[in-house]
Protein backbone atom coordinates (compact mmCIF):
# COMPACT_ATOMS: atom_id res chain seq x y z
CA UNK A 1 0.00 0.00 0.00
CA UNK A 2 1.23 3.42 -0.85
CA UNK A 3 0.87 5.89 1.67
CA UNK A 4 1.20 10.20 1.80
CA UNK A 5 2.10 11.65 4.92
CA UNK A 6 1.90 15.17 6.12
CA UNK A 7 3.07 16.70 8.69
CA UNK A 8 6.37 15.08 10.53
CA UNK A 9 6.19 16.63 14.28
CA UNK A 10 6.60 14.09 17.15
CA UNK A 11 3.77 12.01 16.38
CA UNK A 12 3.56 12.35 12.91
CA UNK A 13 7.66 11.35 12.36
CA UNK A 14 7.07 8.19 14.51
CA UNK A 15 3.83 7.24 12.68
CA UNK A 16 5.35 7.61 9.25
CA UNK A 17 8.65 5.50 10.77
CA UNK A 18 5.97 2.73 11.70
CA UNK A 19 4.62 1.95 8.32
CA UNK A 20 8.03 2.39 6.63
CA UNK A 21 9.21 -0.49 8.90
CA UNK A 22 6.32 -2.58 8.01
CA UNK A 23 6.86 -2.43 4.49
CA UNK A 24 4.42 0.37 3.04
CA UNK A 25 5.59 2.41 0.41
CA UNK A 26 5.23 6.35 2.08
CA UNK A 27 5.48 9.41 0.40
CA UNK A 28 6.13 12.14 2.92
CA UNK A 29 6.23 16.25 3.08
CA UNK A 30 6.70 18.94 6.39
CA UNK A 31 5.94 22.32 6.17
CA UNK A 32 9.68 22.75 7.69
CA UNK A 33 11.40 20.29 4.88
CA UNK A 34 14.35 19.50 6.22
CA UNK A 35 12.33 17.23 8.86
CA UNK A 36 12.01 15.20 6.10
CA UNK A 37 16.08 13.95 5.73
CA UNK A 38 15.53 11.49 8.40
CA UNK A 39 12.48 9.57 7.19
CA UNK A 40 14.43 9.95 3.58
CA UNK A 41 17.11 7.71 5.03
CA UNK A 42 15.05 5.04 6.39
CA UNK A 43 13.73 4.85 2.25
CA UNK A 44 10.54 7.42 2.32
CA UNK A 45 10.23 9.91 -0.76
CA UNK A 46 9.39 13.02 -0.10
CA UNK A 47 7.03 14.93 -2.14
CA UNK A 48 7.50 19.29 -1.96
CA UNK A 49 4.01 19.88 -1.64
CA UNK A 50 0.80 17.86 0.17
CA UNK A 51 -0.68 18.60 -3.49
CA UNK A 52 2.24 16.35 -5.08
CA UNK A 53 1.80 13.75 -2.11
CA UNK A 54 -1.78 13.32 -2.72
CA UNK A 55 -1.39 13.35 -6.73
CA UNK A 56 1.11 10.41 -6.27
CA UNK A 57 -0.70 8.27 -3.17
CA UNK A 58 -4.09 7.10 -3.31
CA UNK A 59 -4.07 7.09 0.62
CA UNK A 60 -2.77 10.41 2.44
CA UNK A 61 -2.73 10.75 5.93
CA UNK A 62 -2.70 14.06 8.26
CA UNK A 63 -0.67 14.68 11.45
CA UNK A 64 -1.02 18.25 12.18
CA UNK A 65 -0.54 20.42 15.21
CA UNK A 66 -4.35 22.25 15.72
CA UNK A 67 -7.44 23.26 13.26
CA UNK A 68 -5.40 26.28 11.56
CA UNK A 69 -2.69 23.83 10.68
CA UNK A 70 -5.04 21.31 9.56
CA UNK A 71 -7.04 24.04 7.74
CA UNK A 72 -3.85 25.33 6.09
CA UNK A 73 -2.59 22.14 4.42
CA UNK A 74 -6.01 21.14 2.94
CA UNK A 75 -7.27 24.44 2.01
CA UNK A 76 -3.82 26.88 1.16
CA UNK A 77 -2.33 26.64 -2.09
CA UNK A 78 -1.01 23.43 -3.30
CA UNK A 79 -2.77 21.75 -0.79
CA UNK A 80 -4.72 18.79 -0.37
CA UNK A 81 -7.91 19.84 -2.28
CA UNK A 82 -5.66 20.52 -5.54
CA UNK A 83 -5.30 16.59 -5.82
CA UNK A 84 -8.33 15.28 -4.18
CA UNK A 85 -11.04 13.66 -6.38
CA UNK A 86 -12.24 10.49 -7.08
CA UNK A 87 -10.33 7.28 -5.87
CA UNK A 88 -8.77 9.91 -3.82
CA UNK A 89 -8.32 9.47 0.35
CA UNK A 90 -7.30 12.13 3.22
CA UNK A 91 -7.16 10.70 6.56
CA UNK A 92 -6.98 13.35 9.17
CA UNK A 93 -5.93 12.13 12.51
CA UNK A 94 -4.49 15.10 13.81
CA UNK A 95 -6.54 16.54 17.23
CA UNK A 96 -9.09 19.06 15.99
CA UNK A 97 -12.41 20.29 16.65
CA UNK A 98 -15.55 18.75 15.05
CA UNK A 99 -16.70 21.88 13.00
CA UNK A 100 -12.88 21.85 11.66
CA UNK A 101 -13.02 18.28 10.51
CA UNK A 102 -16.45 18.99 9.09
CA UNK A 103 -15.31 21.63 6.96
CA UNK A 104 -12.24 19.46 5.28
CA UNK A 105 -14.96 16.46 4.95
CA UNK A 106 -17.30 18.72 2.89
CA UNK A 107 -14.90 20.02 0.53
CA UNK A 108 -12.70 16.94 -0.03
CA UNK A 109 -16.13 15.33 -0.91
CA UNK A 110 -17.54 17.76 -2.84
CA UNK A 111 -14.31 16.95 -4.80
CA UNK A 112 -15.07 12.98 -5.06
CA UNK A 113 -12.90 12.30 -3.00
CA UNK A 114 -13.18 10.47 0.48
CA UNK A 115 -12.20 11.54 4.07
CA UNK A 116 -11.75 9.88 7.13
CA UNK A 117 -10.86 11.69 10.74
CA UNK A 118 -8.84 9.84 13.37
CA UNK A 119 -7.13 10.92 15.94
CA UNK A 120 -5.44 9.55 18.32
CA UNK A 121 -4.77 8.53 22.15
CA UNK A 122 -1.80 7.46 23.11
CA UNK A 123 1.79 9.96 23.06
CA UNK A 124 5.54 9.35 21.28
CA UNK A 125 6.06 6.09 22.85
CA UNK A 126 2.66 4.27 22.10
CA UNK A 127 3.38 6.13 18.36
CA UNK A 128 7.00 4.68 18.65
CA UNK A 129 5.47 1.16 19.66
CA UNK A 130 2.16 1.47 17.11
CA UNK A 131 0.60 1.32 20.28
CA UNK A 132 -2.07 4.13 19.43
CA UNK A 133 -5.45 4.04 20.09
CA UNK A 134 -7.80 5.08 17.22
CA UNK A 135 -10.37 6.97 16.64
CA UNK A 136 -11.73 7.57 13.47
CA UNK A 137 -15.66 9.05 11.94
CA UNK A 138 -16.73 9.76 8.63
CA UNK A 139 -16.26 7.36 5.82
CA UNK A 140 -16.63 3.28 6.37
CA UNK A 141 -15.47 2.11 3.53
CA UNK A 142 -12.38 4.54 3.89
CA UNK A 143 -12.28 3.00 6.93
CA UNK A 144 -12.68 -0.55 6.23
CA UNK A 145 -9.20 -0.10 3.46
CA UNK A 146 -7.24 1.78 5.58
CA UNK A 147 -6.91 -0.75 8.32
CA UNK A 148 -3.68 -2.13 7.74
CA UNK A 149 -1.80 0.71 8.42
CA UNK A 150 -4.29 1.71 11.47
CA UNK A 151 -3.37 -1.79 12.44
CA UNK A 152 0.74 -0.80 12.13
CA UNK A 153 0.17 2.45 13.89
CA UNK A 154 -2.13 1.48 16.40
CA UNK A 155 -3.34 -1.48 18.96
CA UNK A 156 -6.62 -0.22 18.73
CA UNK A 157 -9.31 1.26 16.46
CA UNK A 158 -12.92 2.30 17.20
CA UNK A 159 -15.24 3.46 14.44
CA UNK A 160 -17.44 5.86 16.08
CA UNK A 161 -19.71 6.59 13.16
CA UNK A 162 -20.25 10.21 11.09
CA UNK A 163 -17.71 12.98 11.09
CA UNK A 164 -17.42 15.21 14.33
CA UNK A 165 -17.43 11.70 16.55
CA UNK A 166 -13.86 10.75 16.50
CA UNK A 167 -12.50 14.64 17.02
CA UNK A 168 -15.42 14.83 19.86
CA UNK A 169 -14.48 11.44 21.75
CA UNK A 170 -10.91 12.53 21.46
CA UNK A 171 -11.90 15.98 22.92
CA UNK A 172 -13.69 14.26 26.27
CA UNK A 173 -10.41 11.85 26.74
CA UNK A 174 -7.89 14.93 26.45
CA UNK A 175 -9.88 17.07 29.04
CA UNK A 176 -10.28 14.14 31.40
CA UNK A 177 -6.61 13.89 30.67
CA UNK A 178 -5.55 17.76 31.36
CA UNK A 179 -7.77 18.03 34.52
CA UNK A 180 -6.17 14.47 36.04
CA UNK A 181 -2.79 16.09 35.44
CA UNK A 182 -3.40 19.44 37.52
CA UNK A 183 -4.99 17.35 40.51
CA UNK A 184 -1.98 15.07 40.12
CA UNK A 185 0.42 18.56 40.29
CA UNK A 186 -1.69 19.90 43.06
CA UNK A 187 -1.37 16.78 45.07
CA UNK A 188 2.96 17.23 44.50
CA UNK A 189 2.80 20.43 45.50
CA UNK A 190 0.37 19.70 48.35
CA UNK A 191 2.74 16.87 50.04
CA UNK A 192 5.93 19.00 49.71
CA UNK A 193 4.13 22.23 51.34
CA UNK A 194 2.91 19.49 54.27
CA UNK A 195 6.32 18.35 54.76
CA UNK A 196 5.40 15.00 53.24
CA UNK A 197 7.89 13.38 50.88
CA UNK A 198 6.76 13.52 46.66
CA UNK A 199 8.38 10.25 46.47
CA UNK A 200 6.52 8.59 48.75
CA UNK A 201 3.12 9.99 47.56
CA UNK A 202 4.05 8.81 44.36
CA UNK A 203 4.46 5.19 45.75
CA UNK A 204 1.31 5.56 47.42
CA UNK A 205 -1.10 6.36 44.39
CA UNK A 206 1.02 3.51 42.61
CA UNK A 207 -0.61 0.69 44.87
CA UNK A 208 -3.89 2.19 44.76
CA UNK A 209 -7.02 2.19 42.50
CA UNK A 210 -5.86 5.86 41.10
CA UNK A 211 -2.89 4.03 39.80
CA UNK A 212 -2.03 4.61 36.27
CA UNK A 213 0.50 4.77 33.50
CA UNK A 214 0.56 9.02 33.16
CA UNK A 215 0.75 9.19 37.10
CA UNK A 216 3.94 6.58 36.72
CA UNK A 217 5.52 7.92 33.60
CA UNK A 218 5.19 11.96 34.50
CA UNK A 219 5.54 11.53 38.21
CA UNK A 220 9.63 11.09 38.68
CA UNK A 221 10.09 13.48 35.38
CA UNK A 222 7.90 16.08 37.30
CA UNK A 223 10.09 15.98 40.49
CA UNK A 224 13.11 16.44 38.49
CA UNK A 225 11.87 19.26 36.55
CA UNK A 226 12.14 17.36 33.21
CA UNK A 227 10.04 17.92 30.55
CA UNK A 228 11.08 16.64 26.85
CA UNK A 229 8.27 16.97 24.88
CA UNK A 230 6.37 14.10 24.25
CA UNK A 231 2.92 16.03 24.34
CA UNK A 232 3.91 19.60 24.02
CA UNK A 233 2.04 21.90 26.61
CA UNK A 234 0.54 24.14 23.47
CA UNK A 235 -1.15 21.40 22.06
CA UNK A 236 -2.79 20.24 25.61
CA UNK A 237 -3.47 23.56 26.35
CA UNK A 238 -5.67 24.19 22.78
CA UNK A 239 -7.64 20.44 23.60
CA UNK A 240 -8.91 21.88 26.84
CA UNK A 241 -9.80 25.06 24.83
CA UNK A 242 -11.46 23.06 22.45
CA UNK A 243 -13.26 20.85 24.74
CA UNK A 244 -14.22 23.89 27.42
CA UNK A 245 -15.81 25.09 23.59
CA UNK A 246 -17.76 21.81 22.89
CA UNK A 247 -19.12 21.67 26.86
CA UNK A 248 -20.32 25.31 25.80
CA UNK A 249 -22.06 24.00 22.69
CA UNK A 250 -24.21 21.35 24.90
CA UNK A 251 -24.36 23.48 27.78
CA UNK A 252 -22.20 21.11 30.30
CA UNK A 253 -20.68 22.81 33.21
CA UNK A 254 -17.19 21.96 33.31
CA UNK A 255 -15.41 23.81 36.62
CA UNK A 256 -12.78 21.87 36.68
CA UNK A 257 -11.36 21.39 33.00
CA UNK A 258 -11.76 25.73 32.72
CA UNK A 259 -9.02 25.84 36.07
CA UNK A 260 -7.59 23.39 34.27
CA UNK A 261 -7.31 25.16 30.92
CA UNK A 262 -6.49 28.51 33.46
CA UNK A 263 -3.27 26.25 34.59
CA UNK A 264 -2.03 25.40 31.12
CA UNK A 265 -2.62 29.10 29.40
CA UNK A 266 -0.55 30.27 32.63
CA UNK A 267 2.03 27.75 31.77
CA UNK A 268 2.38 29.03 28.32
CA UNK A 269 2.33 32.21 29.49
CA UNK A 270 5.72 31.91 31.61
CA UNK A 271 7.47 30.36 28.41
CA UNK A 272 6.15 26.38 28.60
CA UNK A 273 4.43 25.96 25.55
CA UNK A 274 7.10 24.16 23.66
CA UNK A 275 7.81 21.82 27.11
CA UNK A 276 5.80 18.61 27.88
CA UNK A 277 2.06 19.04 29.08
CA UNK A 278 3.61 17.93 32.89
CA UNK A 279 4.82 21.55 33.31
CA UNK A 280 2.11 22.42 34.12
CA UNK A 281 3.35 21.77 37.57
CA UNK A 282 5.76 24.72 37.12
CA UNK A 283 2.40 27.23 36.69
CA UNK A 284 1.07 25.43 39.87
CA UNK A 285 4.27 25.45 41.50
CA UNK A 286 4.24 29.38 41.20
CA UNK A 287 2.57 30.86 44.00
CA UNK A 288 -0.06 33.60 43.42
CA UNK A 289 1.22 36.96 43.40
CA UNK A 290 -0.24 38.74 46.43
CA UNK A 291 -2.71 41.34 45.74
N1 LIG B 1 2.43 14.40 20.98
C1 LIG B 1 1.44 13.70 21.50
O1 LIG B 1 1.58 13.07 22.56
C2 LIG B 1 0.08 13.63 20.84
C3 LIG B 1 -0.77 12.59 21.19
C4 LIG B 1 -2.03 12.49 20.58
C5 LIG B 1 -2.41 13.44 19.67
N2 LIG B 1 -1.57 14.47 19.36
C6 LIG B 1 -2.02 15.45 18.37
O2 LIG B 1 -1.35 15.14 17.16
C7 LIG B 1 -1.09 16.35 16.42
C8 LIG B 1 0.41 16.46 16.18
O3 LIG B 1 1.06 16.49 17.43
P1 LIG B 1 2.65 16.48 17.59
O4 LIG B 1 2.91 16.22 19.02
O5 LIG B 1 3.26 15.62 16.53
O6 LIG B 1 2.95 18.02 17.27
P2 LIG B 1 4.30 18.74 16.80
O7 LIG B 1 5.49 17.93 17.15
O8 LIG B 1 4.19 20.14 17.30
O9 LIG B 1 4.15 18.74 15.19
C9 LIG B 1 3.20 19.56 14.56
C10 LIG B 1 3.25 19.37 13.07
O10 LIG B 1 2.32 20.28 12.46
C11 LIG B 1 3.03 21.03 11.46
N3 LIG B 1 2.42 22.35 11.30
C12 LIG B 1 2.16 23.27 12.24
N4 LIG B 1 1.58 24.36 11.71
C13 LIG B 1 1.51 24.13 10.38
C14 LIG B 1 1.00 24.89 9.29
N5 LIG B 1 0.44 26.09 9.45
N6 LIG B 1 1.08 24.34 8.05
C15 LIG B 1 1.62 23.11 7.88
N7 LIG B 1 2.11 22.36 8.86
C16 LIG B 1 2.05 22.85 10.10
C17 LIG B 1 4.45 21.09 11.96
O11 LIG B 1 5.33 21.45 10.92
P3 LIG B 1 6.77 22.14 11.21
O12 LIG B 1 7.69 21.00 11.50
O13 LIG B 1 7.09 22.86 9.98
O14 LIG B 1 6.58 23.04 12.40
C18 LIG B 1 4.63 19.66 12.45
O15 LIG B 1 4.84 18.78 11.37
C19 LIG B 1 -1.68 17.48 17.27
O16 LIG B 1 -2.98 17.75 16.83
C20 LIG B 1 -1.70 16.90 18.67
O17 LIG B 1 -2.68 17.50 19.50
C21 LIG B 1 -0.32 14.57 19.91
Amino acid sequence: MEVGFLGLGIMGKAMSLNLLRHGFKVTVWNRTLSKCDELLEHGASVGSTPAEVVKKCKYTIGMLSDPSAALAVVFDKDGVLEQIGEGKCYIDMSTVDADTSSKISEEITKKGGYFLEAPVSGSKKPAEDGQLVILAAGEKTLYDEIIPAFDVMGKKSFFLGEIGNGAKMKLVVNMIMGSMLNAFSEGLVLADKSGLSQQTLLDVLDLGAMANPMFKMKGPTMLMSSYPPAFPLKHQQKDMRLALALGDENAVSMPVAAAANEAFKKARSLGLGDNDFSAVYEAIKVPEPSP
